[in-house]
């Protein structure tokens, strides 16, 4: 043992501290081949860059060898193919190998069954795919200026959730835009309009609205919001009172006996708030009035239409600007009884609400709004919110709360101040920013749980898929 020879004995101790290192510190040896190519106009020039390189791998103590005889190989070798017919190859431990690799990407990628497409990865060039469902709380929201394509976005995920899970979909949509698309996959569109012949009541219950109890606590909520609409100067404690003790009344007789013919009507409440003795209850009833016998009696009719296609859709774009938001929260209320219902079934429910801001300016409704938002989870229920108005999540910190309950969140093309807002609720690096700024339709950025991706997608223009789902004018099929 004494007269080995010295680089044996070197190489001894090598290949033990290596075996140490792979032991201890859960490294991979890895046969790798590094391979550089160089282009020259003529031989002269090809073997000047050779020199050049060559110097430079020996500053940092490499050797480059030429691949005489071989430039064939070498050149297949070194295309993206993943296949290496170069003979030469030498081991690397994983710390190694990985500083060939100094570009990672976070990737979206989950191997559910029921994840979804949405685009492809920006960096990578890398499928995403991702199902809501595994996040810690499902519910998202659709950001972007007019025209970036968010409803085109929930169109896509609409597509892709019909042909991959049995979830139902319901969508409110104030701008009829979703009902080519809602038509050719047999959805049922539901237009709410004066002149319409399919109607909802406001006053619609069942018993298992609500987890407490009470299923009427919540309803109360939903009225009170629904009376702040009418009220735009907001309601006074005395009001809100009135209203509460009204609500409780005029449902007594559908909680005794829980019969569907026995859900009140508007004009049961109106009647009721009517002979109330305070002076109040009066200003409450004239100012129901257009609601009950008047031009809006619109919401005051037993409810006509059937929820129970998988696909629905409450057009809203015919009721005028005063209606539309008391017609939005009216579908939320809608949305929330078949959520409900949907529970006991045991199947998931997915709402897109477009043009969510709306909701979110009085102070009341705001409330209902993001109370639901809270609720949809333990419901099953996978809420959706489209808005340009990323601003608007500002005006209060409950409203800022639906932030912290969306852990799916699609950023298309911003706004200056809009990307500042969610730079800091988000935490998204300037260089991440760049993704939303001037991003041509369709691309952006995506956050997922705790993962943000660059996504872009480019929906192929002539296809029967695209014709439904586009909104430009002059590409509106007739
Ligand atoms: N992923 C996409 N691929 C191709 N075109 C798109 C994509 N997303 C949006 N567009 C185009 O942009 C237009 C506007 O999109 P839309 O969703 O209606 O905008 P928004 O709802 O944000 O106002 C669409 O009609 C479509 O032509
Ligand atoms: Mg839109």
């Amino acid at each position: 043992m004494d007269i080995l020879p010295l680089d044996l004995q070197e190489n001894i101790e090598e290949t033990t501290s290596l075996l140490e290192t792979l032991k201890s510190r859960n490294e991979h040896m890895f046969l790798a081949a590094i391979l550089i190519t160089s282009f020259g106009k003529n031989k002269s020039q090809l073997e000047d860059i050779n020199k050049q390189l060559k110097g430079v791998a020996q500053k940092h103590s490499c050797e480059l060898k030429l691949l005489n005889y071989q430039q064939e190989q070498g050149l297949n070798s070194s295309l993206p193919l993943g296949n290496n017919l170069i003979k030469i190859q030498r081991s690397l431990i994983t710390t190694s190998t990985a500083i060939f690799v100094p570009f990672t990407t976070e990737e979206l990628c989950s191997s559910s069954r029921e994840s979804l497409y949405y685009g492809l990865n920006a960096l990578s060039n890398n499928i995403i795919l991702a199902d809501r469902k595994e996040l810690k709380n499902p519910n998202g929201l659709i950001l972007g200026t007019p025209g970036s394509g968010k409803s085109f976005m929930a169109k896509r995920e609409i597509c892709n959730t019909l042909l991959t899970t049995n979830d139902d979909i319901i969508i409110s949509d104030p701008e009829n835009e979703f009902s080519p698309l809602v038509n050719a996959f047999g959805g049922q569109v539901i237009n709410i309009s004066p002149n319409s012949k399919d109607f909802i009541n406001i006053m619609d219950i069942n018993l298992n609205y609500s987890d407490d109890d009470n299923p009427l606590s919540l309803k109360s909520d939903f009225l009170l919001a629904f009376f702040e609409q009418i009220f735009s100067k907001g309601l006074t404690p005395i009001e809100k009172s009135i209203i509460d003790r009204c609500i409780k009344l005029v449902y007594q007789s559908y909680l005794s006996s829980p019969k569907d013919e026995n859900i009140p009507l508007l004009i049961d409440l109106y009647n009721l708030i009517k002979t109330q003795k305070e002076l109040e209850a009066q200003n409450l009833a004239v100012a129901l009035e257009i609601y009950v016998t008047g031009n809006f009696n619109y919401f005051n009719n037993r409810t006509t239409v059937d929820l129970n296609n998988r696909l629905v859709c409450f057009n809203l774009k015919e009721l005028g600007t005063q209606l539309k938001k008391v017609g939005m929260l009216v579908v939320q209320d809608q949305i929330w009884n078949k959520v409900t219902r949907n529970r006991n079934l045991k199947v998931a429910t997915r709402t897109y609400m477009d043009e969510i801001h709306l909701q979110l300016k009085e102070k009341q409704t705001a409330n209902y709004t993001i109370e639901n938002w809270k609720r949809q989870r333990k419901y099953g229920g996978i809420l959706t919110g489209l808005t340009q108005n990323v601003k608007d999540f500002l005006a209060s910190p409950e409203i800022t709360s639906i932030f912290e309950n969306s852990d799916f969140i699609c950023m298309l093309n911003q706004g200056g101040g809009d990307r500042e807002i969610l730079a800091k609720y988000l935490n998204i690096s300037p260089t991440q920013l760049s993704y939303v700024t001037d991003s041509p339709a369709g691309s952006g950025l995506l956050k997922v749980g705790n993962t943000t991706v660059p996504f872009v997608d480019k929906f192929p223009k002539d296809t029967e898929l695209y014709r439904l789902m586009t909104t430009k004018p002059n590409e509106i099929i007739k």
